[in-house]
């Protein structure tokens, strides 16, 4: 079964991107009025206690969030901040959200949320921290299986976050062939991707097949904080969306090099922004 616990690494470096994004991507859905639908195909357990065991092991936030929350400001991440800031009490950073609880705090109503997890640990948890909220299904399911039969949405409008630990090869062909599945059955979907730069070879290729999957509309933003080196573990991390918000790249080339400067561990600039596919 799976080992892979987000605990371990909640609010580091690659959530502040992948969650910074997600914000994003969700205030632009709402500048329009009719609703649309969230569906997390990898979810965890929604809500992290920084001052646990799991959190404290490697204090992984504390080169993340850590770095940013509370300090001085990035004007552009104001939105993704106050969501955390949502959590704490004045001054102090003891919670971070996951994706399912920072989007829980921007859908509107008319809104809804698909959150497939399927470690049972972390399922527990994400029932037990969405209680009572009747806009959010938790699914014990496969995400990448549970996506499938969702699509297309009713509403015709949706962000899907594709977030796998890649802990299991097949992760990296799994979400090749879900991009794919939404491209045919949903084209209008925006896709926000999740990959970690843990072997730069393997993250070409990645990269390499999605740019010629047929799909079109690709951006992709990357965060890294240290010189790519094999063997050292995750060194940078980057969000692949499909159909992204017009406005959404402008932003990321002004922001990724204030948030590589601040979040570098070895002085350099490590950041990606790029369009992979065009129109
Ligand atoms: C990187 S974590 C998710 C973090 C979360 N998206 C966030 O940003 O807060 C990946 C999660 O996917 C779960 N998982 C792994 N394979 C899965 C699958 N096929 N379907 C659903 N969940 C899966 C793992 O148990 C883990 O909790």
């Amino acid at each position: 079964m799976f080992s892979y616990r987000h605990g371990f690494h909640a609010g580091n470096f690659a959530d502040v991107l992948k969650h910074h994004v997600q914000v994003e991507i969700i205030s632009y859905l709402k500048k329009k009025e009719a609703p649309f639908d969230y569906i997390d195909t990898h979810a965890g357990s929604g809500l992290y206690r920084l001052q646990s065991a799991m959190a404290q092991k490697n204090q992984e936030y504390l080169n993340g969030i850590g770095k940013l929350y509370g300090k001085e400001e990035i004007p552009a991440l104001a939105p993704y901040l106050n969501v955390v800031s949502g959590l704490n009490a004045e001054g102090s950073l003891s919670r971070y959200p996951g994706s399912p609880w920072v989007a829980a705090q921007l859908l509107r109503p008319q809104d809804r949320g698909w959150l497939f997890e399927l470690h049972p640990g972390e399922v527990e948890n994400l029932r037990e921290n969405f209680r009572g909220n009747k806009q959010c299904r938790v699914r014990e399911e496969d995400g990448f299986q549970g996506l499938a039969a969702l699509l297309p949405t009713r509403s015709r409008r949706a962000l899907i976050l594709i977030d796998p630990p890649y802990e299991q090869k097949a992760d990296y062909q799994r979400v090749i062939s879900a991009l794919s599945l939404i491209h045919r059955k949903m084209a209008t979907a925006t896709v926000a991707l999740w990959y970690p730069v843990v072997a730069r070879r393997q993250i070409d290729l990645l990269v390499q097949q999605i740019a010629s999957s047929g799909i079109r509309k690709i951006d992709r933003y990357e965060l890294g904080v240290r010189t790519d080196s094999e063997g050292h573990g995750m060194t940078a991390s980057g969000m692949i969306v499909v159909n992204p918000p017009w406005t959404l790249r402008e932003q990321m080339e002004v922001l990724l090099p204030e948030l590589a400067e601040r979040l570098s561990e070895d002085g350099g600039l490590h950041y990606r922004c790029e369009v992979l596919v065009g129109e």
